[in-house]
């Protein structure tokens, strides 16, 4: 099973039932969805996604399990993580109402922590729209590397789009 994580504020924990309306109404709104790969976010979408994770348990290879990032018990965001042998790929989704306060930043950096350093993990990689300036001052923050801007790779709600490819190497993080 997946141990919590705590962090100075925060805790990175597996999800819970409890959590589908709140999952649910962050995920659902316009400013979230709209370089996701969802357009809408149901109640029913988030006690699916919840049920398929108590399933996994834990991260399992090539599948996406997803992370609950709590404060003060309260659900306020989400990371995704991939496991792919000695590999990851990452995501993250936060409530709009706990963003732009360092949250996103201290609980990705603690993911990152927990894959380098209990998993033993050789690289992680991430993409994202390169439309997204917050995903990617998250991502240079933390020391990921762009290694590539893939054009017109991704068919995204009615268009081709570009991709931004991020990577970052367990010796990287270490020198961090
Ligand atoms: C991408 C996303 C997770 C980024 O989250 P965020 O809230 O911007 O990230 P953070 O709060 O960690 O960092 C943002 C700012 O908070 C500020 N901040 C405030 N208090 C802080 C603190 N105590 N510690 C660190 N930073 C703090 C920082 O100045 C930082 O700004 P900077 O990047 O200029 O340094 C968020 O925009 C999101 O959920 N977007 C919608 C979903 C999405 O598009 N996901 C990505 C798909 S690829």
């Amino acid at each position: 099973m997946f141990q919590a994580i705590k962090t100075p504020r925060l805790t990175l924990r597996a999800f819970e039932p409890e959590d589908a309306p709140a999952f649910a109404a962050y995920r659902n709104l316009p400013e979230v969805a709209a370089l996701q790969t969802w357009e809408s976010y149901s109640l029913e979408n988030a006690q699916h996604l919840i049920q398929t994770m108590q399933t996994l348990g834990k991260p399992t290879d090539f599948q996406w399990y997803q992370i609950a990032v709590t404060l003060e018990e309260k659900l306020i965001g989400d990371l995704a993580f991939k496991l792919k042998g000695q590999q990851a790929e990452i995501g993250y989704s936060f409530n709009p109402a706990f963003q732009n306060q360092g949250y996103a930043t201290e609980s990705l950096g603690a993911l990152l922590e927990y894959a380098f350093g209990t998993l033993g993990l050789h690289r992680i990689h991430a993409t994202t729209d390169p439309r997204n300036t917050a995903s990617i001052r998250l991502l240079e923050k933390l020391g990921f590397r762009k290694e590539g801007h893939l054009k017109e790779n991704f068919w995204f709600k009615g268009a081709w789009v570009d991709d931004l490819l991020y990577g970052l190497l367990a010796r990287e993080w270490k020198r961090l």
